[in-house]
């Protein structure tokens, strides 16, 4: 399974990279906005500074919702470093351009995805990455994770290559989850990532291995 970080938090980033389990990078408009970056210049220096921080795939989301503005935006995003993967979001337009790019040899990360008929579609427009927002539909007392089986099952009924990315994870459960049904990413923040470390018998027994060790070396 790989790990990417949900973040355009260059501390955040860095911290996730020096762990040594960080597969890549994905970022939206409002995880922008929620750093202060601002402005179409200062959001593709940051995309660069992200690519440059890390080994893998960054994400980078359009803003145009219509076909040729997305293909503008997005040849000029993939442009930016061989590492960007252009986000679209699910919208008729956003598949219309997921094609386009997929026949250019472009990736794409398909965005916004709520729905195994929508993960269909993204897959047969050749995106790279679907990304199916599990927390969002867990707000709203729908099985996010049933979601996740759901597009796993129709993927491999028929071969596709598009990865499953599961996005809006909230929880550490989120990731075991995913990871027993097969999710191919998962997308989160920092602090879940770093949840996964968390057991109190492994703090319990460090701290007696310790305490044994000083014994035996007074
Ligand atoms: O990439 C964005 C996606 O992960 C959304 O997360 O927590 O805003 O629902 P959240």
């Amino acid at each position: 399974m790989k790990f990417f970080i949900d973040t355009a938090n260059l501390d955040q980033i860095r911290e996730a990279q020096s762990l040594g389990v960080l597969d890549g990078v994905t970022t939206n408009p409002s995880l922008m906005a929620k750093e202060g970056i601002t402005g179409t210049n200062n959001i593709l220096k940051h995309y660069v500074a992200i690519c440059n921080l890390v080994d893998g795939d960054v994400s980078a989301e359009v803003i145009s919702t219509d076909y040729e503005g997305m293909v503008r935006e997005g040849e000029s995003l993939a442009e930016l470093h061989h590492q960007i993967v252009v986000k679209l979001p699910m919208i008729k337009d956003g598949i219309r351009a997921a094609k386009y790019f997929s026949d250019k040899g472009i990736r794409t990360n398909v965005t916004l995805v709520f729905s195994a008929g929508q993960a269909l579609l993204a897959a047969k427009a050749g995106a790279t990455y679907v990304s199916p927002f599990i927390g969002r539909l867990d707000d709203i007392s729908t099985d996010g994770l049933n979601l996740i089986e759901e597009i796993k099952t129709i993927y491999e009924n028929y071969g596709y290559e598009t990865q499953i990315l599961a996005a809006s994870i909230r929880h550490t459960m989120h990731i075991i989850d995913c990871a027993k049904i097969g999710a191919d990413v998962m997308t989160g923040p920092l602090s879940v990532i770093e949840g996964l470390l968390k057991h109190p018998l492994t703090d319990i027994g460090l701290a007696k291995f310790l305490a044994d060790y000083e014994k035996g070396n007074k």
